[in-house]
């Protein structure tokens, strides 16, 4: 039996726990952590690790399935069961191939929210892609685009970037392989979330490269924490569409209730056990409406 003591760590982000298994293969652990404003909070929300582990690999698997003409790219995932995994962290972690994780948080959207719509206010245009006039937030757009950011450090913001900006960074022929698996990806998510009643809006994937130099689709996939899913039903441009993510905690965390000022750099004070129930619940719900499989999953 293996323990994850036995694994060196070697990184840790905002939710995930790196640990190396062998020269070519990693031990990703989702955690229970939550983030907001650019804060890990200081409570978890129980399941969340197990919520987000289930659905990457529910993507990974349909990303890759038979039923996909030409898979956009190979992804990391190699095993989600196997006795290389420790008992303590099994249902979150998955065994993935190693990659050299390329800087560029490889952003879609079909939809403008978020920085989205900010940038489209005071530009008219999202990382140097020109929207045209009269658009509002959750608008749809006319087709989907790009809209790299860099990878901020802990604590900072992604900053929103040009295409030219990536081009300059990594070079042009991975920039444009970038855009090209972003789209594609993004294009075969919004189909099938669509087949289940939910819009997907927006979402966030990370690329790397395996040593043989090949482009592979890596971290987590089309999650709450990576994607925003609105439900189609209700959907009404205008305003902020509920969405199965962090709405319930960015909503308590700005509400008088919380006493935090967002701009004070301080700390987010810990979550209350209501807002805690109730963003599990929407982690579980994002789980069951868009696989349309029980929660918990067999893992
Ligand atoms: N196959 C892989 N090989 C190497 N690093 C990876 C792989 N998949 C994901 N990562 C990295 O693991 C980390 C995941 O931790 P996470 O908490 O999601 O980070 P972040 O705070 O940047 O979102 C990220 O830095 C991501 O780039
Ligand atoms: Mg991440």
């Amino acid at each position: 039996m293996v323990s994850l003591a036995d694994y060196r760590h070697v990184a840790s982000g905002k939710v995930r726990d790196l640990y190396e298994v062998d020269d070519e293969t990693l031990l990703l652990v989702a955690s229970d952590r939550i983030s907001a404003f650019d804060h890990v909070l200081s409570t978890p929300i129980p399941d969340k690790g197990r919520v987000l582990t289930a659905m990457s690999v529910f993507w990974f698997e349909l990303l890759s399935g038979p039923d996909v003409a030409a898979p956009p790219v190979g992804h990391h995932l190699v095993a989600a069961r196997d006795e290389r995994i420790p008992d303590e962290v099994r249902g979150r972690a998955l065994l993935v191939r190693r990659l050299e994780m390329i800087p560029v948080e490889c952003v879609a959207r079909g939809y403008l929210a978020g920085s989205g719509t900010a940038d489209y206010r005071r530009d008219g245009a999202v990382c140097g892609v020109a929207l045209p006039p009269g658009l509002d937030e959750a608008s749809m757009l006319p087709s989907p685009i790009f809209t790299p950011a860099t990878k901020a450090a802990q604590g900072e913001h992604d900053e929103n970037v040009s295409f030219e900006t990536v081009a300059a960074q990594v070079g042009a022929d991975l920039a444009g392989a970038l855009r090209d698996q972003t789209l594609a990806i993004y294009a075969r998510g919004a189909a099938y979330a669509a087949s289940r009643g939910l819009i997907l809006a927006d979402t966030k994937l990370e690329f790397g490269l395996s040593p043989d130099g090949a482009l592979v689709l890596g971290d987590e996939v089309l999650t709450p924490d990576s994607s925003r899913f609105w439900p189609a039903e209700g959907y009404a441009p205008g305003s902020v569409q509920p969405s199965f993510d962090k709405q319930y905690v960015r909503e308590w965390l700005t509400s008088p209730a919380s006493g935090w000022d967002r701009h004070s750099g301080e700390a987010p004070p810990p979550l209350p056990d209501d807002v805690i129930d109730a963003t599990r619940a929407r982690y579980v719900e994002a789980y069951t409406r868009l696989t349309g499989r029980e929660w918990p999953p067999a893992m």
